[in-house]
């Protein structure tokens, strides 16, 4: 430890609020030493090491996969834990109807028990870090303080961390206060296990209110990387309402025409539903060009000309494993070439790492996630379905340059989506601002493995928020109204709607996706400029298939009919879940969507005459 504790000299802080709140923690935690991050490359690598010496991490054949190491989890600590999480604010009212809530007070208390002497055996890392590029106006900064090796190495890549950071901070910034501990305490002598974690409790706690998390017992993605789910979305979507700017679960991606022309697109679509790769999607349609921004969170505040700016708050990418190959998400395969951490991923005889989907051939040998010899006749997955990599944004080949300018870049479209094998049309554009809330606010998709629990349940994600939004999701709503009333309807993004996850009666998709949705992102980009055609449909606008370019696509006519056309039936019997669906948010549900229902439904009746 004797480089890390040079660290802790170079990197004090005089942010006094910081060192009461550090030391409290300190004499609750109760962790051998503490250790103040400087965020170096050295301090990256001395994690590393570490992991790979108590037998955490394995290193990767650098000759295969440079500077990256293999971490295998505990089997019940693979993902997120929506019925461990939970908004405490003071009033159960404001944490809504979507949320866990428990009195603030109440779940200080029974954590505080829990994480008395939590971190004893364990060193106690103090991680400053930034949202956004440091000293963007947009960005914010939190401070994580954990007892895992494995969060630090990944907060380096998914945040910007340490020195710079506390500079920025001064001696009396305010910061988000997270608070994480794995719950898994050593006593003297005993051997630490390689992934410790709390198999009896898991909390994963927000006080939107004090800006604070109070994480524990789990180490996994968005449980423990508190910056990312904890801070830039359920706290932040607090602040962002109490302040008038939008902090969303969504990609930022620049589109570029064969003219040179650029639009940019925000794109929420719940857990496991496309962000990553639709954010680095290579066109299939010749001289078009997409470059990415973020791949997940996007933080979104008016400029002075009424537009709407959006930064990535996060470094790096914590990207779904399994399906990620060479065929469709090239651009995923080279940025996760070398500097990565691989989680729940499977290994290959010669030190690499395989998952489901990344090559066409099944390797013929491989030892699985859970450390077992594996064959293709194993009958079994070899990687976990929410196996994840974890590699800085910088190295994605088609990284846009102005991924870190502070003041953002102007969004042109907001699209909402989810993952629905019936019903839901390819594309739909909003009619207006309103409209546009009302597709977020009603979307619904399949559960995916990126949240602990079933897989392929249909539930509503209203703006792919459900797991995310920070308060009551009727506010949030209206937020959203009041958002629309800031500026004029032709400032604002356009809102549009898409579904590639289409399934004919025998469950295969109807659309080939990837790099084909280049084809709708085309139409999208023609829309926002008045260009390409649109018919007013009861649901929305909607492109006929002559009017998506399909060149050089090979899907059947009936296919393409079928995902662009209005199954007026299909919908009329959506509209009560509609009405059960707003139902739930009382009268804190606006009446702008309300109002949308209705029309929704008069349209419907009327198209079916
Ligand atoms: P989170 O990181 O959990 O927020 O997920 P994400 O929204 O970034 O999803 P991601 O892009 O990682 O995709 C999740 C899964 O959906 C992967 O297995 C992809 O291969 C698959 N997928 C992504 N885009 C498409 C598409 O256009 N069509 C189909 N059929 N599958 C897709
Ligand atoms: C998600 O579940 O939406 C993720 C992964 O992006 S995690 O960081 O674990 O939340
Ligand atoms: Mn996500």
């Amino acid at each position: 430890m004797a480089t890390l504790t040079m660290e802790v000299e170079a990197t004090q802080s005089r942010n006094r609020q910081l060192h009461i709140w550090v030391a409290q923690i300190a004499q609750l935690c109760k962790p051998d030493r503490v250790y103040w991050c400087s965020g170096s490359p050295d301090e990256y690598q001395a994690m590393l090491r570490l992991m790979i010496q108590s037998g955490v991490a394995i290193p990767l054949n650098p000759a295969k996969r440079p500077d990256s190491v293999l971490v295998r989890s505990d089997p019940g600590d693979v993902a997120r834990v929506e019925d461990r999480t939970f908004i405490c604010s003071q009033n159960k009212a404001d944490a809504g109807p979507t949320n866990n809530w428990e009195d603030p007070a109440a779940m200080k208390a029974r954590l505080s028990e829990l994480y008395s002497g939590s971190m004893a055996g364990r060193t106690m890392y103090v991680i400053p870090y930034s949202m956004g590029p440091i000293g963007s106006p947009i960005a914010n900064i939190g401070v994580e303080v954990t007892d895992s090796a494995y969060v630090v190495a990944n907060m380096h890549l998914m945040a910007r961390v340490g020195a710079n950071v506390l500079a920025a901070l001064g001696d009396d910034g305010e910061f988000v206060r997270g608070l994480h501990s794995l719950g898994a305490p050593l006593s003297p002598n005993q051997q630490d296990s390689t992934w410790p974690c709390n198999a009896e409790h898991k909390y994963i706690c927000h006080f939107p209110e004090t800006r604070e998390v109070w994480s524990y017992g789990s180490g996994y993605g968005g449980n423990a990387l508190l910056g990312k789910k904890c801070h830039a979305l359920r706290i932040a979507s607090v602040q962002a309402r109490d302040e008038g700017w939008l902090a969303e679960h969504m990609l930022i991606l620049k589109l570029i025409n064969p003219s040179g022309q650029v639009k940019y697109l925000t794109g929420a679509f719940p857990s496991a539903c496309g962000k990553t790769n639709l954010a680095m999607l290579i066109p299939t349609i010749p001289g078009w060009k997409v470059e990415t921004i973020g791949d997940d969170i996007a933080w979104m505040k008016f400029g002075a000309d009424g537009r709407l700016y959006a930064i990535n708050p996060e470094y790096g990418f914590f990207g779904v494993a399994p399906g990620t190959g060479v065929k469709s998400n090239p651009n995923a395969m080279l940025t996760v070439a070398k500097k990565s951490i691989f989680t729940n991923c499977a290994m290959t005889p010669d030190g690499d790492i395989w998952w489901e989907g990344m090559t066409e051939e099944k390797p013929t040998e491989l030892v699985d996630w859970l450390r077992r010899p594996w064959a293709p006749d194993s009958g079994r997955r070899a990687a976990h379905p929410n196996a994840r990599f974890t590699t800085p944004a910088g190295q994605c080949p088609v990284i846009a340059a102005e991924w870190e300018d502070p003041k953002g870049v102007p969004i042109d479209a907001i699209l909402f989506g989810g993952r629905r094998a019936g019903i839901v049309p390819l594309v739909t554009e909003s009619f207006n601002w309103q409209h546009g809330t009302f597709l977020g606010a009603t979307a619904s998709s399949e559960t995916t493995a990126a949240s602990a629990g079933k897989v392929g349940q249909l539930r509503r994600d209203p703006m792919a928020m459900l797991p995310f939004c920070g308060y009551h999701m009727g506010d949030y709503f209206a937020h959203y109204l009041k958002v629309g009333e800031r500026s004029t309807a032709s400032k604002l993004p356009k809102i549009f709607y898409v579904n590639w996850f289409r399934q004919d009666e025998h469950g295969k998709f109807l659309w080939p996706g990837y790099g084909e949705n280049s084809r709708v992102l085309k139409w999208i980009f023609e829309r926002c400029d008045g260009k390409a055609h649109a018919t007013d449909t009861a649901i929305g606008r909607l492109p006929e298939p002559a009017d998506l370019d399909t060149a050089g696509l090979n899907i059947p006519p009936a296919n393409l009919a079928k995902l662009l056309s209005v199954d007026v039936q299909g919908w009329l019997e959506e509209v009560p879940r509609i009405r059960d669906h707003f139902a739930k948010f009382g009268d804190r549900m606006p009446k702008g969507l309300q109002d949308e229902v209705s029309a929704l439904e008069q349209r419907l009746k009327a198209a079916k005459k």
